[in-house]
């Protein structure tokens, strides 16, 4: 496979109060361009940690990340994050909040209309034109989700890094958002890295699943490619042999090879 993002080897030790902690370690992967990767793993075996190592706010203690032939050195805009928590500036408009990360990337390359109409098109792409001249304390959590994957759309980003980006939702918003994201990554073959703790989320979304076992130390355990036809309809599948039978696969990743570690003594 041609990778257009791939982890070498990367490894990281935090210094931490009592000492140093291996969080990762031996992480290799390698993703194709377009390709939409879900990060599965227990809770606090360091799903962030290697987004965050991706999105060049952590550096590697070992090893490295390349994209598009490129060694990360930090962070930058060809790798946008979305966060659980959308991390708009709340004195701004839904508009403002979008056009602001376009000012930067696209400076000198696009005129002024130029850049209102990206700013538009990106608020259509996710359906939240109405909106748009309202300030983050003014819309739904769901709204306020969707700003911010347009946001980092419109930055035309060589990577999407998304953290439970649907994991602060009601059940049916979430549904809403993830088929939003489905027909986004359709249209704009994003290369996308999500991290997610819903099963069924990570098997209707995902070409792989990467499952992670649990730190310290933690690296990938086994990656699982989901190979169901696109384009993927929820209610559909809720009953395709394809489906369950992958997210069967997933949970007993999770329940059986790597217990909690709090499990094993109960
Ligand atoms: N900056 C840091 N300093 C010290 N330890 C850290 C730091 N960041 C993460 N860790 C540790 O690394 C491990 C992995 O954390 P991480 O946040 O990546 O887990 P996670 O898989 O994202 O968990 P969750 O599903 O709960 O979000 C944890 O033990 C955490 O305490
Ligand atoms: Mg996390």
């Amino acid at each position: 496979m041609q990778a257009y993002l791939e982890l070498c080897n990367v490894g990281i030790e935090f210094n931490t109060g009592s000492g140093p902690f291996r969080a990762l370690q031996q992480v290799n992967l390698k993703i194709a361009k377009g390709e939409f990767i879900s990060l599965i793993g227990h809770s606090g075996c360091g799903k962030s940690t290697v987004l965050n190592i991706v999105a060049g706010l952590y550096s590697a203690t070992e090893g490295g990340v390349i994209l598009d032939g490129r060694e990360i050195a930090g962070p930058g805009p060809d790798r946008a994050v979305v966060f659980q928590n959308h991390a708009l500036l709340p004195w701004l408009s839904v508009y403002e909040n979008v056009a602001l990360g376009v000012q930067q990337v696209f400076r000198g390359q696009k005129t002024r209309a130029e850049m209102r109409e990206w700013v538009e098109h990106h608020l259509e792409l996710v359906h939240i034109s109405h909106a748009r001249d309202k300030r983050p304390h003014e819309i739904s959590g769901g709204m306020k989700q969707r700003v911010g994957i347009a946001r980092c759309l419109a930055m035309q980003p060589k990577v999407l890094l998304m953290d439970e980006p649907f994991g602060a939702l009601d059940a049916l918003t979430r549904a809403h958002l993830q088929d939003s994201l489905m027909e986004i990554h359709a249209s704009l073959g994003t290369t996308v890295i999500m991290i997610t703790h819903d099963v069924d989320e990570a098997v209707l979304l995902s070409d792989r699943i990467v499952m992670m076992s649990n730190g310290p130390a933690a690296t990938i355990g086994e990656i699982m490619p989901v190979t169901l036809p696109r384009p993927r309809k929820r209610l559909a599948l809720a009953e395709d042999p394809d489906f369950v039978h992958a997210r069967q696969q997933v949970l007993q990743f999770l329940y059986d090879k790597h217990k909690f570690p709090g499990a094993a003594a109960a």
